[in-house]
């Protein structure tokens, strides 16, 4: 298994580093929708530093109800992934890319390039856009940061497109 990208394919710190991705982006989702969940229209889960933070009307919740609790892990993990972001992106220009699968029409290529290119940019974009909103203190920034992590998905599923085969797929594994 080599470790830089060349002409035999993916080496295995892009294929690490795309998985941890994936992972923490997937835990980050679950979470941003429990405290979404979680919320009752109001306050958003911080800024409630004079409440106790523990669920709603008194019900004795658990540690994954704690609004307090899970906001410090949302933020947690989109530092992380801000991070995995840089280093993907530093090691990106280090180690280059693959030559393209033969199994990818031209289009698909074109296609393929920018959804990466869109998909790198906001893993800065949707955790800078969570600070922001963290960073102002009331919601007037949570369409910010919905939008992003909605354009995520866009760029997501035009990913899974082009890459969601098992010919394209066995490259990143
Ligand atoms: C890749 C990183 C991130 C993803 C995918 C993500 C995703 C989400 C999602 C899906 C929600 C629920 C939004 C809704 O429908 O209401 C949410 C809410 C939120 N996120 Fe993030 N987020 C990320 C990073 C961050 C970071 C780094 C911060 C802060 C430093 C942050 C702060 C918040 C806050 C405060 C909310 C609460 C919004 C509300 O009031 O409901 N997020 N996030
Ligand atoms: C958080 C979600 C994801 C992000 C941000 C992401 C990002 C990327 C990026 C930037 C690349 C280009 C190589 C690199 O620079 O590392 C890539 C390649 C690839 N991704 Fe993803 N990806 C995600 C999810 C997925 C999922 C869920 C799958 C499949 C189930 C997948 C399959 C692939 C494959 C097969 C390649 C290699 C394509 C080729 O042949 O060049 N990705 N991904």
């Amino acid at each position: 298994m080599t470790l830089r990208n060349g002409p035999a394919g993916y080496g295995w710190l892009t294929k690490a580093l795309h998985w941890l991705t994936v992972l923490a982006v997937a835990a980050q989702f679950t979470v941003g929708y429990l405290m979404d969940a979680d919320d009752s229209g109001r306050g958003r889960g911080r800024g409630r530093s004079g409440e106790s933070g523990r669920g709603r009307g008194g019900e004795g919740s658990g540690y994954l109800d704690d609004p307090e609790t899970l906001l410090r892990v949302h933020v947690a993990l989109g530092l992380t992934i801000l991070l995995l972001a840089v280093v993907r992106l530093g090691w990106r220009r280090v180690a280059g890319l693959p030559p393209w699968s033969e199994y990818l029409s031209e289009g698909q290529r074109r296609l393929a390039h920018w959804t990466e290119r869109a998909l790198l940019a906001l893993l800065f974009v949707v955790p800078l856009s969570g600070l922001a909103l963290v960073a102002a203190g009331d919601d007037d920034v949570l369409p910010l940061h919905v939008g992003a992590h909605l354009a995520f998905y866009v760029a997501l599923a035009a990913h899974l497109f082009t890459n969601l085969r098992p010919r394209v797929l066995r490259r990143m594994l």
